[in-house]
């Protein structure tokens, strides 16, 4: 018996990383899962693994910058499922710039992705999730919700919002059954931390501060964090809610 037998989970972003790791698992754990993705060769891929391990997925082809994309995904996971009861905000992009460095479609770009696309996928779901009678809303923040990293400033600043929107969704909603919280996640082994490490121009170097501020003194699977979200979307996570769910190798300690 799965843990998440008869349950709908969109997950947005799932076609690499984290998003595709949960997609697996929640798949596994008997959900029907919506892989959502802007890249479709990327989110394809996803359900096929899926399908092969005798799981069960539908790929949406969704930008979650727009909101009728995100409308259609939303009708679409209803039309195939009949309900939404999990929405895991998990798509975001890094793009590397101070403020003075960063440009208009850099920063529009990076808050439209990570903080617009969270808010554009709650406000379609969440109507959805009042009609199934509740819900679990997970959002992606990131130890740079509350340190900072040089020359990152709009991606710093938007998962610095994170933290607050999810807070806000948790006070809107709890009243309808729908638990809402975030995972402030650490430096996690996927091509977005890759392609971070390569435009800092010294890859070795941020690998050994990683390291180095990791007191595991390793990086994390995907799969570490996919296990925390799927915890969450379970009953043992019902008095969790509006929190910010550290999963960092110790990264913030210091
Ligand atoms: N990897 C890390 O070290 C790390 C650290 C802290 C936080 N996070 C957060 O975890 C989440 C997942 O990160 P990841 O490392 O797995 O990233 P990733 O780059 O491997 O995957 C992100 C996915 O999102 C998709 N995507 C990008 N823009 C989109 C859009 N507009 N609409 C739909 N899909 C879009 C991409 O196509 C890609 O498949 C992100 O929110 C990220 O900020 C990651």
């Amino acid at each position: 018996m799965g843990r998440l037998n008869g349950k709908v989970a969109i997950i947005t972003g799932a076609g690499s990383g984290i998003g595709r790791a949960s997609s697996l698992l929640f798949a596994e754990e008997g959900a029907q899962v919506v892989v959502a993705d802007v890249n479709e060769a990327a989110g394809r891929d996803t359900v096929q693994q899926i399908q092969a391990a005798g799981g069960n997925a539908l790929f949406v082809e969704a930008d979650i910058r727009q909101a009728a994309q995100v409308e259609a995904m939303v009708r679409q996971t209803a039309a195939a499922y009949g309900k939404v009861d999990i929405l895991y905000n998990n798509a975001a992009i890094e793009i590397r710039g101070s403020a003075t460095q960063l440009s208009e479609a850099d920063w529009d770009a990076t808050m439209g992705t990570n903080v617009k696309g969270c808010w554009l996928c709650c406000k379609y779901a969440i109507p959805e999730m009042q009609r199934a009678g509740g819900g679990v809303i997970i959002n992606s923040a990131s130890t740079l919700s509350y340190r900072v990293a040089d020359e990152r400033a709009a991606y710093v600043a938007s998962k610095g919002a994170i933290l607050q929107l999810t807070r806000s969704l948790a006070m809107d909603y709890s009243k309808d059954k729908i638990r809402a919280n975030c995972l402030v996640i650490g430096p996690i082994d996927t091509p977005l931390l890759a392609q971070s490490m390569a435009d800092s121009g010294d890859a070795q170097g941020v690998m050994d501060w990683l390291l180095d501020a990791s007191l595991l003194g390793r990086l994390g699977d995907p799969s570490e964090v996919a296990k925390v979200a799927l915890f969450l979307c379970t009953p043992e996570a019902s008095f969790m809610v509006g929190g910010p769910i550290v999963v960092d190798g110790g990264m913030l300690v210091h």
